[in-house]
């Protein structure tokens, strides 16, 4: 199957559009076309491609902006920061909420505690390279996990804090990806404007046959992706 050359040009723009600044302007049609060698109506298709999927802006009389990065993830037991990192970007976390609470009845059946018993919860919003990219809400057994409440998630990684700090590497894991409407909080917290699509993450990982982490991680459709491997049934 031959890819349509518009494509494969909105393709090799899309890779550096995500690295480039939010509100910089991209080449126009003629630029486009005269530096890549393809036709102005091919230029043209690409860029309306992009602008199509929220990653560019047309300003009339002005030109075409870059509106949002979209960050593109494998789908992977793998953390945030792991996943900015090999992408080139830089995480930071804003802790939104950390502290014990009691496990409520679906909490407790996820953990299989009783209602009531103190479950950590960590909620964070993750950027990378300053833009939102998630908000994470994370349940975690908190038993086995004395003291994590007293630390300080602004600048750490949860998992390189679960290995390091109390010796917890995760041997399993799953994922539920589900699509939603952001809550109206959620939207602000995010800047993306009141009903946008969001994409839900939520995981469940193991270790030691135990569930540790249950996390729900919320991201706006328009800035993340997630990629798999696929392959036939065997
Ligand atoms: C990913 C996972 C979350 C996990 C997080 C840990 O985003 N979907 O379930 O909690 O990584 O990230 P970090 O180690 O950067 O805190």
């Amino acid at each position: 199957m031959t890819v349509p050359k518009y494509r494969e040009l909105a393709e090799a723009l899309r890779a550096e559009i995500v690295r480039a600044p939010v509100g910089s302007p991209t080449a126009s049609e003629r630029q486009l076309a005269e530096d890549t060698g393809v036709s102005r109506m091919t230029a043209r298709r690409a860029i309306d491609e992009l602008v199509r999927e929220g990653l560019l802006t047309r300003q009339v009389g002005r030109g075409t902006f870059v509106a949002r990065p979209v960050v593109s993830v494998p789908l992977q037991l793998t953390s945030f920061t792991e996943d900015m990192l090999a992408r080139g970007y830089t995480p930071s976390s804003s802790v939104l909420h950390a502290g014990l609470v009691p496990a409520d009845e679906h909490v407790a059946s996820v953990f299989g505690l009783t209602v009531g018993s103190d479950v950590m919860l960590l909620a964070r919003l993750r950027l990378a390279d300053g833009v939102p990219i998630a908000i994470e809400r994370s349940h975690l057994r908190a038993r086995l996990l004395p003291g994590i409440e007293g630390i300080d998630f602004r600048h750490e990684s949860l998992y390189r804090v679960l290995i390091e700090e109390y010796g917890v590497r995760f041997e399993a894991g799953e994922q539920v990806i589900r699509s939603a409407i952001a809550r109206p909080a959620d939207a602000e917290t995010l800047e993306i404007p009141h009903g946008s699509a969001v994409l839900e993450l939520v995981r469940t990982s193991v270790s030691h046959g135990e569930v540790i982490e249950w996390t729900t991680s919320t991201y706006p459709g328009s800035r993340f992706e997630l990629s798999a491997r696929i392959a036939p049934v065997t």
